[in-house]
């Protein structure tokens, strides 16, 4: 299969582009569009054939739902069973945006293994607004091979599934970089299960009866006995990966210390802009600044994949505090090292690896 290649105006989206993919889409096609998060790899979320080839195309393990995007607050009423009012003054602050509900789904709509949940969203990106505005409801996971990091540009996507899919609208670099809040709804207290781009903070600004899911945290794998060690990764780079946190000079001591026992040459450190300069030996790259976290939100998978195609032998990368955004840079910061993290700060003992 060739993939269309279509670049779009993101700040105005020519309609005869959104038309030409919202046909693939009605035709059971696959389109990759950008969102405000990272590009999501669409397809009508009401035919069940074409969200298969979703899981086919991106190798998706079959038990994973996806998030279904929506392009106006009504729809929202027509896939859940019922809509809390909670979630309506939730919607009111951040739709469009970086928020998706986990509600009970309503009877008569289709899902993949019969779940009785859906989680929708409306993503505050005008070329994927206009897309669904074209089409029907869509269902969109990131737009990556399963398990690599998300895609952030299109030429990320078209790393990992170009051949796979009918078409990709190039809207330019995404402006969130990390995946959107999940909210589970279904029960209080409300439960954030992936934290994302609407904080923790955001959410209690609006609703109290808010919490922190512990699997946000993303501290050790969820199944710990099925997924030992490095078994299991999710936006994995090729290479095996460190995660250091704790006090950032202690972070960036012990930074030093791992590069150099692990020979410097061949070793990516992803650093700040305020420590990148304290590393004399490996290939140093800033993912953003500590003062302005949503910057290392933005770049943090675009990152991964540039060492990736330097073909680094190990990643090092320090870790973010976990206030605010840096909750969400920190679960995929852990996830990326497979939970390979050292606390720097507590003295522990290391983990050995061979190279
Ligand atoms: O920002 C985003 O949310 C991006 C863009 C494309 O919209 N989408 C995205 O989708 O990150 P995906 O599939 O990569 O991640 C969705 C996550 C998965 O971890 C999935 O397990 C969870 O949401 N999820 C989806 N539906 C669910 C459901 N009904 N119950 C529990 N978890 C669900
Ligand atoms: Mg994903």
């Amino acid at each position: 299969m060739r993939t269309i290649v279509l670049k779009v105006d993101p700040k105005n989206p020519e309609e005869e582009k959104i038309r030409e993919a919202a046909k693939v889409i009605e035709a059971g096609g696959l389109v990759a569009f950008p969102t405000e998060t990272v590009y999501g790899l669409g397809a009508n979320a009401l035919d069940l054939k074409a969200v298969l080839r979703i899981y086919e195309a991106k190798n998706r393990p079959p038990d994973n739902p996806v998030i279904t995007h929506i392009a106006s607050k009504e729809d929202a009423y027509r896939l859940a069973r019922e809509v809390p009012s909670d979630a309506e003054k939730l919607m009111d602050a951040f739709w469009p945006g970086p928020l998706t509900l986990l509600l009970k789904k309503a009877k008569d709509i289709p899902r993949l293994g019969g779940l009785d949940e859906i989680t929708i969203r409306m993503p505050a990106n005008k070329i994927a607004l206009a897309l669904i505005a074209a089409s029907k409801p869509i269902a969109a996971p990131s737009a990556n091979l399963s398990g690599r990091p998300s895609p952030t540009t299109a030429e990320h996507v078209l790393q990992d599934l170009d051949g796979r899919i009918e078409m990709v609208l190039d809207g330019g670099p995404t402006a969130v970089g990390v995946e959107s809040t999940i909210l589970d709804m279904t029960k209080k207290p409300y439960r954030i299960l992936r934290p994302g781009g609407v904080t923790l903070e955001d959410l209690r600004k609006i609703v109290k009866d808010v919490e922190v899911h512990p699997v946000a945290f993303a501290k050790v794998p969820t199944d710990l006995a099925k997924a030992p060690g490095m078994k299991y990764r999710h936006y994995a780079p090729r290479a095996p990966m460190i995660l250091v946190e704790g006090r950032v000079e202690d972070i960036v001591r012990k930074i030093r210390e791992l590069a150099l026992k692990y020979g410097g040459q061949g070793i990516g450190i992803m650093a700040t802009h305020e420590t990148a300069g304290s590393y004399d030996i490996g290939i140093v790259k800033v993912v953003g600044s500590r003062s302005e976290p949503r910057s290392i939100a933005k770049n943090l998978f675009k990152i991964l994949r540039e060492f990736d195609q330097l073909g680094v032998r190990l990643i090092i990368a320090e870790g973010i505090e976990e206030e605010d955004i840096g909750l969400a840079i920190s679960n995929r910061l852990r996830k990326a090292a497979g939970y390979n993290i050292v606390n720097a700060s507590e003295g522990r003992a290391d983990i050995d690896y061979s190279l």
